[in-house]
């Protein structure tokens, strides 16, 4: 049975936990720490039988029955968790992004080198059941030679303007998940960006810098076309849905609802909504992405994506930012 530390108890901390707890086996969580631990995630970490709780997270690398951690805690501390957690021998699964300023990404790439020591980027949607059977009919040939990827990627709700002001925006905190679903889904990279984007949805998300609707194009390497759009708010729920068209067919998905149910009466024909959210719509993604990573410990294989599948998407991000900010296409190679 592998111990594990979560670090971080805020939202996705949540969700690991319930995870590992309920979905992952040969893993146990021993300690969560969080500084700002509060009544209520101290209530919800007993519920979940977790043995310790601390408000340092050097109590989990520190501790040498711990042989693997969780960094869900904020983005801004993620690379230097990484080092820490590294430098103490721990596995490690990361949240997405590992940070926003590359030359940190490239650090824990270096201290990784000669470890042996395992990383997992939290890029979940890579684990969801239908995204997966895309990929199997693309990776099979079941399409042919992959010609357009069309995802449509849009939140229910925007988040609190305080989470906007620190998020990195809208293309390295929510469009990443897209960046990594393109790389996924086509098995190669994308060599040119080009994102328009504008404030549609909340002036205030303007007023602090950012975008909340987007559109970006990417061109690939193997010469496919890309192209993302993005909303903060879908008044129907979470919109999630994926398209791979090639030279011999094409194989789609759409999204996740509680049920099948289709209510016809003399109003109309009506289906339900999609899921609410994240929550709803990827926990079991989550909880397969943390069992690979175990897998990866307990049977000594590779993390099905790492430390470098980690670093791209951010790449990709910064890409877009600049041709928004400068109104032109921008090749990766410009940023790397
Ligand atoms: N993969 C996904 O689907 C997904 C979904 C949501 C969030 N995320 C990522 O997870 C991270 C956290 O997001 P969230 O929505 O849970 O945020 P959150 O604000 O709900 O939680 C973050 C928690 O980290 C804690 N924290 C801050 N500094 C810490 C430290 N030094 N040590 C331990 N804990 C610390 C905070 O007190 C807070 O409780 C972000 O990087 C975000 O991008 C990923």
């Amino acid at each position: 049975m592998i111990k594990v530390g979560i670090i971080g108890a805020g939202r996705i901390g949540k969700v690991h936990m319930e995870s590992i707890v309920t979905r992952v086996h040969d893993a146990v969580v021993k300690t969560v720490a969080d500084p700002f631990m509060n009544e209520e995630t101290e209530a919800f970490v007993r519920r979940m039988g977790v043995e310790n709780v601390t408000r340092d997270y050097h109590d989990i690398l520190n501790d040498p029955e711990i042989q693997a951690v969780l960094i869900c805690s904020s983005t801004d501390t993620h690379s230097e968790i990484s080092l820490e957690a590294i430098k103490a021998g721990k596995h490690i699964f990361c949240e997405k992004p590992i940070d926003h300023d590359l030359e940190k990404i490239a650090a824990v790439i270096e201290a990784l080198k000669g470890t042996g020591l395992k990383y997992q980027v939290g890029f979940n949607r890579r684990f969801d059941h239908n995204f997966m059977a895309v990929r199997k009919a693309v990776e099979e040939g079941r399409i042919g030679r992959t010609e357009i990827i069309k995802i449509t990627s849009r939140d229910p709700e925007p988040p609190s303007i305080d989470y906007v002001k620190v998020s990195g925006g809208m293309f390295l905190d929510m469009t990443i998940h897209d960046f990594d679903m393109v790389r996924y889904l086509s098995g190669c990279e994308a060599v040119k960006v080009y994102a328009e984007g504008a404030n549609l949805v909340d002036p205030r998300i303007g007023e602090a810098g950012d975008v909340d609707t987007a559109v970006i194009t990417l061109q690939m390497e193997d010469g496919s076309i890309a192209v993302i759009d993005n909303s903060r708010r879908a008044s129907y729920g979470y919109d999630q849905r994926v398209e791979v068209f090639g030279s011999d067919g094409m194989v789609a998905v759409g999204n996740d609802t509680d049920s099948t149910a289709v209510l016809s009466n003399a109003s109309g024909v009506t289906a339900e909504k999609p899921q609410f959210f994240f929550l709803q719509r990827y926990m079991d993604a989550y909880g397969r992405e943390v069992s690979e990573f175990i897998d990866a410990i307990v049977n000594d294989k590779e993390t099905p994506l790492g430390v470098v599948d980690g670093l791209k998407p951010v790449v990709m991000g910064l890409a877009a930012q600049k041709s928004l900010r400068e109104g032109r296409p921008v090749l990766l190679s410009e940023i790397m």
